[in-house]
């Protein structure tokens, strides 16, 4: 147990998730529950749906909040879509996108014939839309019914191309859906439903939508609705049909989680007020001084990035990879993350699944700005000199070079 010592100031979270809550929304969410029969909770739902329709381009699509977290969103677009003898698809993207097929696998047994197919997965890289392409060419059947695509990896800090997958399915002439796990990527970089012809974007409140953990959201667009009656299937609380209602109850399948719909109209509030446009430079512009610090630390030959297509290299999350080799001398991305958090009140992020142990990560995404971003890289710099990981120094010139050139849409 660590000693509750009183810590002045304030932690930095950099993680990618839960990310740091804005004093708006928290005040929002501590406001007095009301009556379901109250109209002001019909203005606040009403309010939530518009405002996600605006933020991802939406404006046909249904939205279904859920007490839930992104596991949640993830087998709710399964059980609406899955259907004997139907298969989904699931581009290999990295750690998030295998434990969304898992997760398919182990609904399998409840619907006969049903199955997940995925792609290969290449460490480093984005989602492969020619592999897509192929195997939806290959599906003479049309067994498929859905590409489920996740647009950033948090695990591997990569987001992949989402017009080179809409590219990929009409290539193919496929009916196949598309679905997008925006779970890191909503309000961090720029994602637009009616543009790319997506049919369902899920995902959930603790990153670019500033809020805790608990909500959790699909836009489910006409396709996907009518596949979804068209299909019914075990399902209830998740079900999309039975939620898509006038009746506020039914809509939520029970009570609305009332203070996180209070914390959402608040932080879609605060995006609206900064700009769509100007949040996603935000998150560009954030994203490059992480990664300008990085090129610097990375000299010594001990870091570099684990995205190895600069292109595809996220606005929400930056995977920083120790060398094998010095992994084998000691150097921790573990003990750096505690160094950051416990000693300079920085906190951030480890590897997950295949990258447990071989990365750190630098969560740049939701309510930071300049001074938080410095300061996060000022943390972590600081946690690898205390404990002699050899990295290039100038990384913080380097990001504030990368800052004082930027340009800044409001000021
Ligand atoms: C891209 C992506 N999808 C899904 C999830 C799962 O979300 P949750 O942890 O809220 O269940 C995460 C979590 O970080 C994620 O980053």
């Amino acid at each position: 147990m660590l000693a509750p010592t009183r810590i002045p100031g304030f932690r930095f979270i950099h993680s990618p998730g839960p990310t740091r809550v804005p004093d708006e929304v928290m005040h929002a969410m501590q406001r007095p529950m009301m009556d379901l029969m109250d109209p002001r909770v019909a203005d606040l739902i009403a309010d939530c749906e518009a405002g996600m329709k605006r933020l991802l381009d939406g404006a046909d699509s249904d939205v279904f909040f859920y007490a839930a977290n992104g596991h949640g969103m993830w087998e709710a677009v399964a059980v609406n879509l899955m259907a004997p003898g139907k298969t989904l698809l699931v581009p290999g993207g990295g750690h998030f996108s295998d434990t969304w097929a898992q997760l398919i696998e182990v609904l399998e047994a409840a619907v006969s014939g049903s199955g997940v197919q995925r792609t290969p997965y290449r460490e480093g890289h984005p989602i492969d839309a020619a592999a897509i392409e192929q195997a939806l060419r290959d599906d003479r059947e049309q067994r498929i019914a859905a590409v489920l695509a996740v647009h950033t990896d948090t695990a591997s800090g990569i987001t992949s191309d989402l017009a080179a997958v809409r590219r990929a399915i009409d290539a193919a002439r496929h009916p196949a859906l598309f679905v997008v796990d925006a779970v890191a990527s909503a309000a961090a970089a720029p994602l637009a439903m009616r543009a790319l012809g997506i049919d369902v974007v899920m995902g959930a409140s603790q990153k670019g939508l500033m809020m805790p953990p608990g909500l959790g959201f699909a836009a489910v667009g006409a396709r996907a609705m009518a596949w979804t009656q068209a299909h019914p299937g075990a399902r209830f609380y998740w079900d999309w049909a039975r939620r898509k209602s006038d009746q506020q109850y039914r809509k939520f399948c029970g009570t609305p989680p009332l203070a996180h719909l209070q914390g959402l109209r608040a932080a879609l509030g605060l995006i609206e007020q900064e700009g769509l446009e100007e949040v996603h430079a935000r998150h560009r512009r954030l994203a490059g001084a992480v990664q300008a610090a990085l090129q610097c630390w990375a000299e010594a030959g001990a870091l570099r990035a684990h995205c190895k297509v600069p292109a595809a290299q996220s606005a929400s999350v930056t995977a920083i990879e120790v060398d094998a080799a010095q992994r084998e001398r000691g150097v921790d991305p573990e003990a750096i993350r505690s160094m950051a958090r416990e000693r300079f009140q920085v906190a951030i992020a480890g590897g997950l699944g295949p990258l447990a142990g071989r990365v750190f990560r630098i969560g740049h995404l939701g309510d930071m700005n300049e001074a938080t971003i410095l300061g996060a890289l000022a943390g972590v710099e600081a946690a690898m000199s205390t404990l002699l990981v050899p990295f290039g120094r100038g990384g913080l010139e380097a990001a504030i070079a990368h800052l004082a050139q930027a340009r800044v849409g409001h000021a």
